[in-house]
């Protein structure tokens, strides 16, 4: 048996069916490469599933976790430790919020989000303040919280009853937004860019209406921008990117590089209804976790990479509108920055298989949507060789019918 042979045959006995992996792992990355048991070398577009945004083995990412291991991992919230506030500071200095609460995930950000925005509900409008918004479609987590906030059945379906105070309205409708938001509702939650959902963009109408309503209820505008955040759309913050701010934004995925940490940073307003023993976490906010999270920020901010995302993510647009207009089964191209998909008429995940052999590694979501997550050092020449690989997998669009169609010939 190969190594991965062996590997999928342990899983198997042993872990909870819940994941369907690829017939591929991976043994170590350097960049923006992986390298399989066998030494195969892949190109990677899906960076961890958004992680890995300053791609694999980064130096002084490395050399951080060495010297912070050796000193200490870890210490409990009991007591204070020298990066914890130093990741807050930076974090509210880069979003012009407040203060910050450090998770171990992006979904206990997003749960630790919803319970501030109960309590600061409850202190300005009783009990009743309790309600949520949030949109069809969205993704943000799997636990009871995040899940009540998810709008699509296929990750809620078995696990009811949810949170019973969500009313789901659809991304950009206007009307609907505004039915929903009363004087009962504590938070609107959205992701400004749908990651999981098929990378879908909120207007800039459609935010700007989400804060109007917010301020006009004081009720908490919630960003979700555990995928789209922290660089990826070529600013720190995606609402940057909109020019409308939330008054919590949630955070995880490559905030230190591959090190579990997620945090929800938030305004004074609504940071000031928490007090001690209302929310806490053993692991999160660790020495190890936050100094590599102000080493995450530094190199995103030293290295230009924001430059870079804008830049290589535009030739990366270019590049899939001319795959839309060259080859078969593809749709449309969507998102901007290293957050894009290209939306195709046909199943993606063979696509995905077929790019393994091909070594470039590529992500679906929404069954028919090729997801590109790249690191933020990815550059056009890496773009060039995925674009040859998805130009050989999808073929040539066929030449418009010109002979006249059976129907056409019997009418004429
Ligand atoms: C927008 C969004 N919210 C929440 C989550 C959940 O984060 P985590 O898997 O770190 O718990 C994800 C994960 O993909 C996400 O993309």
């Amino acid at each position: 048996m190969s190594r991965l042979e062996q590997i999928v045959d342990l899983e198997k006995r042993f872990l909870l069916p819940t994941y369907n992996r690829y017939p591929v792992g991976f043994e170590r990355g350097k960049g923006v490469f992986l390298f399989d048991f066998e030494g195969k070398k892949y190109l990677d577009f899906v960076a961890g599933l958004g992680v890995n945004a300053l791609g694999h083995a980064h130096p002084r990412i490395v050399k951080a976790i060495r010297e912070q291991a050796a000193k200490a991992i870890h210490l409990s919230n009991l007591y204070y430790n020298e990066y914890q506030g130093q990741l807050a500071e930076r974090l509210c200095q880069l979003s012009g919020l407040d203060r910050v609460f450090f998770s171990n995930s992006g979904t206990e950000a997003m749960e630790g989000a919803i319970k501030l925005a109960r309590l600061a509900g409850h202190r300005v409008g009783g009990d009743a303040k309790c309600q949520l918004v949030a949109l069809e479609g969205s993704y943000h987590g799997r636990t009871f919280g995040a899940m009540s906030l998810t709008g699509q059945d296929k990750y809620r379906k078995g696990f009811e009853p949810l949170l019973g105070d969500v009313t789901f309205v659809a991304q950009n409708d206007l009307a609907a937004l505004r039915a929903a938001v009363s004087a009962d509702t504590c938070a609107i939650v959205l992701e400004p860019i749908f990651g999981e959902g098929g990378i879908l963009e909120c207007s800039t109408e459609f935010l700007r209406e989400c804060r109007s309503l917010a301020d006009q209820h004081q009720a908490a505008l919630i960003f979700d921008e555990i995928q789209c955040g922290l660089g990826r759309t070529g600013t720190i913050f995606a609402f940057q990117s909109f020019g409308v701010t939330p008054d919590i934004v949630a955070i995880a995925k490559p905030i230190a590089a591959g090190v579990p940490l997620g945090a929800f940073v938030s305004r004074e307003p609504f940071a000031s209804a928490i007090s001690p023993g209302q929310h806490g976490t053993t692991f999160g906010g660790g020495p190890l976790a936050c100094r590599v999270g102000l080493e995450y920020l530094s190199i995103v901010e030293e290295e230009r990479l924001l430059e870079n995302v804008a830049k290589v993510g535009d030739y990366l647009h270019q590049q899939l509108q001319g795959l839309v207009e060259k080859c078969a089964a593809t749709r449309e191209v969507r998102g901007r920055g290293f957050i894009q998909g290209l939306v195709l008429d046909i199943p993606a995940r063979p696509l995905v298989e077929q790019g393994l052999a091909e070594g470039v590694l590529f992500n679906v979501t929404q069954d028919t949507v090729l997801r590109f997550l790249p690191p933020f050092m990815l550059e056009e020449k890496h773009v060039d060789k995925a674009v040859r690989v998805l130009k050989k997998m999808l073929g040539k669009k066929r030449k418009k019918q010109t002979v006249p169609q059976p129907a056409d010939r019997a009418i004429a």
